[in-house]
């Protein structure tokens, strides 16, 4: 199948990088966010969003709320697994978690959580052949106008079509990938 005919559901895509990602992606889609009534600082919110992604083809866990995001990907596992569904779940990770930074150890630790989690599900589906995949995409500066002024800013951010890229590879691929490391271009 490709990822025309796929229905891709996202958590983010109201605003920031998220809505221009969101704005590249094909038509069947949903997005979850506080602009579309879903927090991820809520529990029964992320109960309801495991929930409804059993609905699509692709689930990309995009945005990161301190745990939430590495909360999110245990329940949607579960509910996959539960249900015997097809389909791939893309965790999208960060380079942040290649680097000692103390002054912001919340943000990299709960970052650092995903890498993780994806880890573990990715070795259960293989191990137990379960009928869907599991991936981390880990990506460097998004080009997003509020990261041009940030110190490390070198002018190179990924595009929505470099995410969209590697998302269509780990959805056509013939072997499971776990974990993609994409450079910014
Ligand atoms: N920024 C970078 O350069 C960079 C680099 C590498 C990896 N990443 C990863 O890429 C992802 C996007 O990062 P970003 O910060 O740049 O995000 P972003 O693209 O600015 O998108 C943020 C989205 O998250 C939603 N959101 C924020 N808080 C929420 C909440 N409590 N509940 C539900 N939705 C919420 C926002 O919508 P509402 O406000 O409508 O809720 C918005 O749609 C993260 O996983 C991040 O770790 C980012």
């Amino acid at each position: 199948m490709s990822l025309e005919q796929s229905s891709i559901f996202m958590t983010g895509g109201s605003k920031g990088f998220s809505r221009l990602l969101w704005d590249c992606l094909p038509r069947q889609k949903k997005s979850f966010c506080r602009a579309t009534g879903y927090d991820l600082k809520r529990d029964e919110d992320i109960v309801k969003m495991a929930q409804e992604s059993l609905n699509c083809d692709i689930f990309i866990n995009y945005t990161h709320v301190d745990f939430q995001q590495t909360e999110l990907l245990y329940q949607v596992f579960a509910n996959w697994k539960q249900k015997g569904k097809k389909g791939l779940i893309v965790n999208i990770g960060s380079f942040a978690t290649y680097e000692v930074k103390p002054e912001v150890k919340l943000w990299v630790a709960s970052k650092y959580s995903l890498d993780v989690a994806n880890q573990q599900c990715c070795k259960e589906a293989i191990g137990e052949k379960l009928p869907f995949r599991v991936c981390l995409l880990k990506l460097g500066f998004l080009s997003a106008p509020e990261n041009q002024d940030k110190p490390h800013w070198d002018g190179r951010g990924h595009s929505p079509e470099q995410i969209i890229e590697a998302l269509q590879l780990v959805f056509q691929s013939s072997q499971a990938i776990d974990e993609i490391v994409i450079r910014p271009s």
